[in-house]
């Protein structure tokens, strides 16, 4: 069955039928759209256009609908144009002449609108448990190694020593305001636009705050024709999403390298990794590998459905059928690398020995000398040359930092006093960078202790 076709002599070709088709991906939407019918079904009686029996009926057949589609098989051989449309045509096979009634008032412009935004508002809350999931990972993993040291980089040269647990919660912020930014799509997704019609608004006095308190809407929309035409709540979901990858990648590339044998700080477990069919001996860090390969499609989508809508004129056009499946293909990408970067994190071990040796023979305390030094009173430039001095001539005498005497220091510079000299282990140079959000000790089992707080006042991880 068609939802239109009076105007019609013919009906559409085949392979215009095969083209504009969306069913193969928008079943994805049907309990989407069940949930909304039944709501719009209520909104009819209350108007009158529906009797309180007709009502039950539609409801009845909507609830045998969605029974159905839990079975395997639902969609075998059905051919129709969209989603709506098969669950119209369901619902005529159910309930009879009665159906007919289901779109008074109701434009499907509207409907796909209703539909995938309330599919988003759903996926948004299970993606952002799985976020949460990860986070809590991170801070687990943070909790386990409290006091080891490694080499924080710039230029992905070693810079100065930080905390561990430090490194794994600068992740955690960034995840923290993916959260934010995936509750900021999930507002602007939850927004009532039944009552709509097509463009121009519907032609029956619908109550559309009732309607909106019945699908847990926050509110309703504000301009009939807005809603006919806009999808930047779907694309404020691909940004979200764009954002998570962007940071699920840094951190898988991060590992592939903290794991590799010229770094050997991490250890992947067996279960995340993968062998090599010719090289017996290798140990790869796939999962980390297509988690970064995976921003790629999510990159797409975004970018898919931001030049889809680019120039499209008021309101709906047909088009917008291209949302879908980029939403969707974001959507499971996202919610697939955060449970196997879960995993990964919850997996993987620290081996402190390394990144603290590498955070000893180099020059990370570089800095905090300087800083001891203008502490002392010599101005930051000279107290920076003086380190800097320090530096070429351990590199010309081939000593570590930690290989100078304090005798050796004096004699070099008497500015660097045993008090200085202790700075040249990293874990007390660290010790004067308790700033708030600073590496210290201090301040990170501070910023530990609050991002604790704050995972618990976002609601628990699965
Ligand atoms: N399948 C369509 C979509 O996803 C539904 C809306 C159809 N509206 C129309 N005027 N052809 O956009």
């Amino acid at each position: 069955m068609k939802l239109w076709g009076g105007r019609f002599e013919t009906g559409p070709s085949e392979v215009f039928e095969r083209f504009s088709g969306s069913l193969d991906f928008d079943r994805r939407l049907l309990d989407a759209d069940i949930e909304g019918s039944i709501a719009f079904a209520r909104a009819l009686e209350r108007v009158g256009i529906l009797s309180a029996p007709e009502r039950e009926q539609l409801t009845q057949a909507f609830e045998s609908i969605r029974a159905d589609h839990a079975k395997p098989g639902f969609f075998d051989g059905a051919t129709d144009e969209d989603v709506h449309t098969l669950v119209i045509r369901l619902l005529n096979e159910r309930a009879g002449g009665v159906a007919a009634k289901i779109h008074t008032g109701r434009s499907r412009n509207e409907q796909v609108s209703l539909d995938t935004r309330l599919w988003l508002r759903a996926e948004i809350d299970r993606t952002a448990t799985l976020l949460r999931g990860l986070m809590t990972a991170l801070v687990e993993r943070a909790k386990a190694d409290p006091k080891a040291v490694v080499p924080g980089y710039t230029h992905l040269r070693r810079a100065q020593a930080v905390l561990w647990p430090h490194y794994l919660l600068a992740y955690f912020e960034m995840f923290s305001r993916d959260h934010e930014r995936l509750m900021q799509a999930r507002a602007r997704a939850n927004v009532l636009p039944l009552g709509s019609g097509a463009l121009a608004g519907s032609g029956f006095p619908f109550d559309r705050p009732a309607i909106a308190r019945e699908l847990g809407f926050d509110t309703i929309s504000r301009n009939s024709m807005d809603v006919s035409g806009d999808r930047d709540f779907a694309l404020d979901f691909l940004y979200a999403a764009s954002t998570v990858m962007l940071h699920l990648s840094r951190l898988a590339e991060d590992w592939i390298l903290y794991s590799s044998d010229e770094f050997g700080w991490l250890d992947l477990a067996d279960g995340v990794t993968s062998g090599s069919s010719l090289m017996p001996q290798k140990k790869n860090p796939d999962s980390l590998e297509l988690i970064r390969g995976k921003c790629g499609r999510v990159f797409g989508a975004f970018t898919s459905l931001f030049v889809t809508m680019k120039g499209l004129p008021m309101t709906y056009n047909r088009d917008m059928q291209e949302d879908k499946e980029p939403l969707f293909e974001a959507a499971d990408q996202l919610s697939r690398s955060l449970e196997m970067a879960r995993a990964v994190v919850e997996t993987t071990r620290l081996k402190p020995e390394r990144p603290a040796a590498a955070a000893e023979e180099s020059w990370l305390v570089a800095t905090d000398i300087a800083e001891a030094l203008a502490r002392a009173g010599m101005p930051f430039h000279q107290s920076h040359q003086l380190a800097g001095r320090l530096v070429l001539e351990s590199l010309k005498r081939g000593k570590r930092p930690t290989e100078w005497t304090p005798e050796e220091l004096a004699q070099f510079a008497p500015e660097l006093t045993p008090e200085i000299a202790a700075l040249l282990n990293p874990s007390e140079g660290m010790k004067t960078r308790n700033v708030p959000g600073g590496a210290g000790p201090e301040a990170v089992a501070e910023a530990l202790r609050q991002a604790e707080e704050r995972l618990a006042a976002m609601g628990a991880g699965a």
